[in-house]
């Protein structure tokens, strides 16, 4: 058996999520202690954080304003029932989350990741049309290459084979998809959005041809594709998206799981394209990661919808145990006020330039075939290794990790997505670290 080198424990018993369990546990990658822009080894390694996490620490590592507040919650009361019960901090963040978001968005629902954040949007768009006694529209539509978490509504309208193939029988009925935007050919080494693909959007067209529009309930998309590795809308293709689903009466949602809380320099990426949404799907930066949370940002519209019953009936037959759970409120309200305190999301705006000039500068290194950049995220994309695919971006990821900086790979290519309180100098170490891992 396995023993950990750095805790004496034995590695078996943990299932690691999305990880090559038996590569890990032969040469484990650990992290201890996390502050600011940097995680600590358990012998001390200093490791950049080029990732904010996973899509999620936007303020950095070791908020105490988010300790104190999770332990002062804790104090005062660990959990109260979501359901036909309330408690102050539930309402307070709600109406801290509609502050910053679009206009017209007006309602959260609370769930505890992304994952359930998508399936509970995609709930609500079904149960929408059938409250408004449209109850033929039953179809969803997601996207190639989209990561929409992992419930079985989530790998439905996703687009990534891996986590579909196993599953097929299991899929929701009635889910159709969009073909994807990512266009090499024409975009590589865009800055910001790329020119070319405006017109990809009219494959909705397509499949309200192909079933009618009567039959589809909504349509999904991330405004930036992050987990299939960075593909960003290009211009005008979210603007034509909305036009079409409005011509249609198709609901819009966007999945801001990873584009919320200041990633593309706006609070959410409905702002950045100025493009308004029914419903946002949104988790991880709510809370900065330190307690899992997510919601689902509604339109007054649809929230109307519901609210039409006799008042004592229940409008929504939907819930987890931990919705708005205390802690995860105490968090949130901690950490927008730490947003908000220290202009964050916005931030991802002022620092786009310097971010934008430092990855570009890898073009031309050996097997980089695409940087693309917006905010405070980019890809980069590099030519596979003939028959294994994704081995030469796991290669720089391992290289990268022994030289003090962590990244994201998918398939072959590298995605950053830094804290928002990123520095200059942390640019540099980064792109410095990356540029020497992709030369070896
Ligand atoms: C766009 C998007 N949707 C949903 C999810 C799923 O979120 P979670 O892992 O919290 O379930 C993710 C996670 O990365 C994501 O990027």
């Amino acid at each position: 058996m396995a023993a950990n080198p750095n805790t004496g424990s034995d590695l078996n018993a943990y299932w690691m999520p999305f990880t090559a369990n038996r590569q890990f546990k032969g040469k484990p990658r650990m992290l201890a202690r996390a502050s600011g822009m940097y995680y600590e080894t358990p012998e001390g390694r200093r490791i950049l954080d080029g990732a904010a996490g996973l899509w999620c620490v936007n303020a950095g590592h070791g908020r105490t304003e988010i300790t104190q507040a999770v332990a002062r919650q804790l104090e005062v009361m660990d959990y109260a029932p979501p359901f036909q019960m309330g408690h102050p901090a539930a309402f307070e963040l709600a109406n801290a989350v509609v502050k910053i978001a679009p206009r017209g968005l007006e309602h959260v629902f609370f769930t505890n990741s992304g994952s359930e954040s998508v399936d509970t949007a995609l709930k609500i768009a079904l149960a929408y049309h059938r409250a408004k006694g449209d109850a033929a529209r039953v179809r969803l539509v997601g996207r190639e290459r989209a990561y929409h978490g992992v419930g079985f509504g989530g790998i439905s309208v996703g687009g990534m084979v891996a986590n579909r193939k196993v599953w097929p029988a299991a899929m929701i009925p009635g889910v159709d998809h969009l073909r994807h935007t990512h266009d090499p050919a024409r975009n590589a080494f865009s800055r910001g959005l790329p020119a070319n693909g405006a017109e990809f959007a009219d494959d909705l067209e397509r499949l309200v041809a192909l079933h009618d529009a009567s039959t589809i309930a909504a349509v999904i998309v991330e405004p930036i594709a992050g987990s299939t590795g960075v593909l960003l809308p290009p211009q005008g293709y979210l603007k034509r998206l909305r036009q079409i689903c409005d011509k249609h009466g198709l609901l819009l949602i966007f999945d801001e799981v990873i584009t919320g809380f200041g990633r593309t320099g706006s609070p959410f990426a409905a702002q950045e394209f100025d493009v308004i949404p029914d419903m946002i799907t949104c988790a991880k930066g709510l809370t900065n990661g330190a307690i899992p949370m997510g919601a689902v940002l509604v339109s007054k519209n649809i929230y109307d919808a519901f609210m039409q019953g006799p008042p004592g009936a229940i409008e929504l037959f939907h819930g987890y145990t931990y919705s708005a759970h205390p802690t995860a409120c105490a968090a949130g309200l901690a950490t927008l006020d730490i947003y908000q305190r220290e202009n964050l999301l916005t931030r991802g705006k002022q620092m786009a330039p310097v971010f934008e000039q430092a990855v570009h500068s890898l073009k031309g290194l050996p097997h980089v075939i695409d940087v693309r950049n917006y905010g405070l995220v980019a890809g980069i994309e590099l030519d596979p290794i003939a028959g294994t695919p994704g081995a030469r971006a796991f290669g720089i990821y391992l290289k990268c990790f022994e030289r003090g900086l962590l990244i994201r790979t998918t398939g072959d290519i590298i995605a950053l997505s830094p804290a928002l309180i990123i520095e200059p100098k942390h640019i540099d170490e980064l792109v410095g670290i990356l540029s020497q891992a992709l030369r070896e």
